[in-house]
């Protein structure tokens, strides 16, 4: 297994300059990732039921993503921030969706690696919100999120050598990183992780 995921390309400077002019903003959308990374990982036990290989380590992650979720919650609230019903919609999650393969097993391959790609990319773009940071203990949290998330990426693609060979594995993560990173490209900046 390979023991660094790449991305295809990196955040441009302008994603991190557009979260630093407007941090609540930023927060509010990171918390709703969590939430949503902890569902995901809870929905592929209930799309998959049957996969039971991989059950305890998505019940491990949906947990983990549930914490920052609660983490992140907690920092909202020191600083008098609410959830808020606008959030916008989440194109980058909608474009991968769209790009997934139809039939079973394919999809279900689909699915672990645009997870490990999603997770791979929030691990760089913490890295950078962690550098950017002048407030020690929120620079300390976000450097703990990027090995977090790193490690979930790796996670993901172990999974999926659960079941697929290596090089199919390998060939379409090679895939879905080159169609991640033109996705990233065509985003416009927002205070938001995507
Ligand atoms: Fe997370
Ligand atoms: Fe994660």
């Amino acid at each position: 297994m390979k023991l660094n995921l790449d991305i295809g390309i990196p955040s441009p400077p302008g994603w991190i300059a557009a979260v630093s002019a407007d941090f609540s903003s930023f927060l509010q959308d990171h918390a709703d990732c969590e939430r949503k990374a902890s569902a995901t990982a809870m929905s592929l036990v209930a799309k998959y039921p049957n996969r039971v290989e991989i059950i305890p380590e998505l019940i491990e992650i949906a947990i983990e993503e549930l914490e920052h979720f609660q983490s992140v919650y907690k920092i909202m609230e020191s600083k008098g921030i609410q959830f808020s019903h606008s959030i916008h919609e989440d194109l980058y999650i909608k474009a991968l969706m769209k790009a997934q393969h139809d039939g079973l097993e394919e999809r279900f391959l689909d699915r672990l690696l645009i997870a490990s790609v999603v997770e791979t990319r929030g691990a760089e773009r913490f890295k950078l919100v962690a550098d950017s940071l002048e407030d020690e203990e929120l620079s300390k949290f976000y450097k703990m999120l990027w090995t977090s998330e790193a490690k979930h990426g790796h996670v993901y693609v172990k999974m999926a050598l659960h079941y697929f060979p290596e090089d199919k594995v390998y060939k379409r993560l090679e895939w879905w990183v080159a169609k991640e990173a033109e996705i990233v490209s065509t985003l416009p900046f927002r205070a938001a992780l995507h």
